[in-house]
């Protein structure tokens, strides 16, 4: 039996603003994880993917082109190269909330890639792992700018831009974050697809939006490095602003975001698509025990706390 696991992540600064070129940061968030477990099947039975969290059974040669759990699997034996349907059962299960800009797509896909060529005794590189899990995320986001699948496969903060590149990044003083769940699922594709229809019809209005955005971005990474966290609460109240400007928040996460600041976060944005999802809120030790509560009171369905080093 083979193991593998792969984080959750949070966009720290950046989303949408990301997919039109400009920088974002992201974190991996270790206190979710995703695990996938390969394990021998019975004879010609082929691949079979459980995934009870899902309540899903696919068969891998009865599954659609277009079926995520397949897709990746696909991807893996392809790039491992031998048999292209073995007698297999990988069982996926995951903890990270689904739909909620938590990566949890891309930690799948992650951990059934480390699975797979761990089991046949391959080693793939994070880059080559990533760069699999990209061409699955294709399916689930439609046009992703490839941040989930770089900072699950690395598990370390990155500064990214699309399609120029992304550099790990020093963090100066570890911070936490209290992750707070709306409880709603949003999906990314039709909250990317529907900005990007409103870009098409008023570039001039977005694109000053994006350039505000990107350099909070850039701001926030040499905060970081610096460790001046005090600052950095700031520039997420920046950016959760900016975010409402694109129509991307909506008044849950709003609530969410007010509630953070008023029981003591240095600040707090929504992250990921929007619509749903999460909300991030910078913490210190002293609001860590009841942050949580706080924000339960406002609606949250779930808050996790995370170090960000
Ligand atoms: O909701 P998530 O974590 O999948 O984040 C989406 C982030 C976007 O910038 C909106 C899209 C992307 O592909 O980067």
């Amino acid at each position: 039996m083979t193991l593998a696991y792969a984080p959750g992540k949070v966009i720290l600064f950046g989303e949408h603003a990301v997919v039109y070129g400009r920088p974002a940061i992201a974190v991996p968030v270790t206190e979710v994880q995703a695990q996938a477990c390969v394990e021998p099947g019975s004879a010609g039975n082929g691949t079979i993917i459980n995934a009870p969290d899902l309540g899903r059974r696919v068969v891998l040669h009865d599954a659609a082109d277009d079926d995520p759990l397949a897709h990746i699997v696909r991807l893996a034996l392809e790039a491992i190269g031998g048999e292209q349907d073995p007698d297999l059962v990988i069982t996926v299960t995951s903890a990270i909330p689904v739909a909620r800009g938590m990566g949890s797509g891309a930690a799948v896909s992650t951990a059934i890639v480390r699975a797979l060529f761990q089991h046949f005794r391959y080693w793939l590189p994070s880059r080559g792992i990533s760069d699999l899990v990209y061409k699955a995320e294709v399916l689930y986001h439609g046009r992703p700018s490839g941040i989930d699948n770089t900072v699950v496969a690395f598990e370390k903060p990155i500064y990214f831009v699309k399609d120029e590149g992304w550099e790990v990044f020093w963090v100066g003083v570890p911070f936490l974050l209290a992750i707070a769940d709306t409880g709603i699922q949003s999906s990314t594709k039709e909250v990317v697809g529907d900005l990007g229809r409103r870009y098409q019809g008023d570039a001039g209005k977005y694109d000053p939006l994006f350039d505000q955005i990107g350099a909070i971005a850039v701001a926030a990474r040499s905060t970081i490095e610096q460790g001046h966290i005090e600052k950095l609460g700031h520039l997420m109240d920046q950016n959760h602003r900016l975010l409402q400007q694109l129509s991307v928040s909506c008044p849950e996460l709003d609530r969410l975001v007010v509630a953070a600041r008023e029981g003591g976060a240095l600040g707090a944005k929504l992250s990921g698509a929007g619509w749903g999802g999460n909300v991030i809120a910078l913490i210190t030790e002293e609001i860590r025990e009841r942050i949580g509560m706080v924000l339960r009171l406002a609606g949250a369905a779930q808050v996790i706390i995370t170090e960000v080093r």
